[in-house]
This record gives structure tokens, sequence and C-alpha cells, in this order.
């Protein structure tokens, strides 16, 4: 097949494009910060990376029209509600637009882009249950509402158009290299790991991560099928807390200095920690690896790039 990813220097990306190299497909990756995408190179001429800005119909269009897809992946976009509007707006609505209308006018049979779990907002609104696709959608930061207009504009080209275009809501990615959106699970891990000490504001704050190369695999499975049964899919992940988190860490590492300023109020601060991903897991049949045994790997990582021997686990 042959596959552009929008945005695909990214972390996503990074991970998404050697696994769809694998299966063979050709991949056209076009994003702003193409130098990102030199590691692309030891996957020889299966990966072509170009500059080109989602925010510029015209480009889009000439890498689109040029390669011809069966697939079109976007990834582009600016993960925090710190934007000016306009700037948001031109991101991460126009550029969604943008790849919508582009896919429309060049025939892609399957666009898929990443929604994200802020669609939903805290988990208060939904009590102690999981939150499946078709639960309202309370998130009302810029990047919720943003996201949660995507999901809009998809069901909207579908309609009008019979376009098949399919939104993921990955949960909280982690991994050692994740620099954007939340990351105070990610901190928890890696800067034990670099022998740092790490203090959060609640013990109980909830999160649902999912490990980067998990949810590379879950774009690279939905993008395989021409069309999927569904317009929306959760993610999933493990729910879990900063604390237990930080007792998994210690596990593996002892000596982690950890610390919470205080041990109760997250929970009814945080995001949605409790997910349906059954739409994703009946019809694609992802299976996630243990979280602990992410959680090793991302130490081992870590101390990999430290020079450091890795940890063995059970
Ligand atoms: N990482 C997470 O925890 C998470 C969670 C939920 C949803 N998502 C969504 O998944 C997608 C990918 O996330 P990521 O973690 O890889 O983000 P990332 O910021 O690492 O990657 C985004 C990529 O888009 C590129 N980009 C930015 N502006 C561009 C432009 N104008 N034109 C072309 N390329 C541009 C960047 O250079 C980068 O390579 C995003 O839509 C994000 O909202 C991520």
């Amino acid at each position: 097949m042959r596959i552009v990813v929008i945005g695909g220097t990214g972390f996503i990306g990074r991970r998404l494009i050697p696994l769809l190299a694998a299966r063979g497909d050709s991949v056209t990756c076009m994003d702003i910060n193409p130098a990102a995408g030199a590691a692309f190179a030891v996957l020889g001429e299966r990966v072509r990376v170009l500059r080109g800005d989602v925010t510029q119909f015209d480009e889009v269009m000439t890498v689109v029209s040029e390669a011809k897809p069966d697939r079109l992946i976007n990834l582009a976009y600016h993960i925090g509600s710190d934007l000016p509007p306009r700037v948001a707006t031109k991101l991460n609505v126009l550029g969604m637009d943008n790849c919508f209308e582009a896919a429309r006018l060049c025939g892609v049979p399957h666009t898929i882009y990443a929604s994200s779990l802020a669609v939903s907002g805290p988990q208060r609104h939904f009590g102690e249950r999981a939150v499946t696709e078709e639960d309202r959608c309370y998130g009302d930061s810029q990047y919720a509402v943003n996201k949660i207009f995507n999901e809009f504009q998809a069901r909207d080209y579908a309609e009008k158009y019979g376009m098949t275009i399919t939104g993921i809501r990955p949960a909280n990615v982690t991994g050692p290299d994740k620099l954007f959106g939340s990351v105070d699970h990610v901190h928890c891990i890696t800067e034990p790991a670099r022998g740092n000490p790490v203090t959060f504001p609640y013990r109980d704050a909830m999160r649902i991560p999912i490990h980067v190369d998990d949810i590379a695999e879950v774009f690279a499975r939905v993008s395989a099928v021409e069309k999927p049964r569904h317009r929306i899919y959760n993610s999933g992940g493990t729910t879990i807390s900063l604390g237990e988190l930080a007792e998994m860490v210690r596990g593996f590492l002892p000596e982690a200095r950890i610390q919470f300023e205080q041990d109760t109020g997250g929970r009814e601060r945080s995001g949605n920690y409790l997910i349906d991903n059954s739409r994703l897991v009946e019809e694609f049949g992802v299976q996630y690896a243990p979280f602990r045994r992410r959680v090793l790997q991302i130490i081992n990582d870590v101390r990999a790039e430290r020079g450091a021997p890795p940890i063995r686990g059970d």
C-alpha cells in the first residue's frame, strides 16, 4: 500500500512509520520538521521524508496528488492549549480540513487522524464508569475543543462525500522521548531513571497511559483496513494513579525519589481515566503489553541513553 503520513516525524509517527515500512507499505512522510525523520534512512526507499506545512493546502495537495496514497494519516498537531486562537485554528482545524479536502479531491480510500481522550473531559462527568465513544464530550480546553471539532469535520466529510475517515482517540501516550501533552506520568518514570528527584501535586491523580509502541500499532492496524466498522475508536490504556505508578517504578528502582505534595485531591481533578476500548479490541484484536513491562522498557531506554546496563524484570 502507499501511505502518506503528515506529521510523521513526531513522537507517534517515529514509531508508526517503521511499522508501516516493515509490513511492506511505501510511505511518504510530510512534516514541517523533516530533520527529525533522519532515523528513517535505515528503512531505505520504502520511506520518503518531505518538508511540508499542513496549514498550506497547496503543499498538502501536492504531496497527496503525487503520492496517490491508499491511506492518508494526519498526526500534525499542537498538543496543548497555549496557542493564540488563530494559530491553533490554522494548524489543528484548517490543517485537518486540508487533509480531508486533499483526500477527497485525490480519492483516497481511507483517511485516519488522531483525536484524543481529551474530548471526553474530566472523569467526574461520568462517575466511576468507563467512557465509550458514544458518550457526550465535555472537554473544554482549546486542544479538546479542536479535537471535538475535528471529529465533526470527519463526520461532515464522510456524510457529504461518502468518504471513509477514522479517528483514533489515544489515551495518555507514554514513552521516554515524549515532550508534549500529559507528561507527569512520563516524568514519574524517566526522572527517577535519570537519578533525579521528582515531585507531583497529587498522589491520587489518575492517568490512563498507553505505551507509544502500542498506539503506533493501533494506527498501523486501523490503516491496514479499507473500511473500519466505526468512525471513532478509543485506544484505552492502563488506569493507574501516579502514586501506584511511583510504587511500580520503585519496584525497579528502589532508590527512586518520587514525592507528592498531597495524598488526595487529584482524583476529582483528573481527566477521563476509565475508558472502554472494546470496539478497538474486538475489531482489530489489539492487546497491549502489561504496563509494568512497559515501565521497565522506558526505564531501560533512559538507562541505555546514559550508558547504564539494563535492569532485569521478572
Ligand atoms: N502524545 C499523546 O499523548 C497524544 C494523546 C492523544 C492524542 N494525540 C494526538 O496524536 C497526534 C500525534 O501526536 P504526537 O505525540 O506524535 O505529537 P508530536 O507533537 O510529537 O508530533 C506532531 C508532528 O506534527 C508536526 N507538525 C507540527 N506542525 C506542523 C505543520 N504545520 N505541518 C506539518 N507538520 C507539522 C511536528 O513537527 C511533529 O512531527 C496528535 O494529533 C496528537 O494530538 C497524542
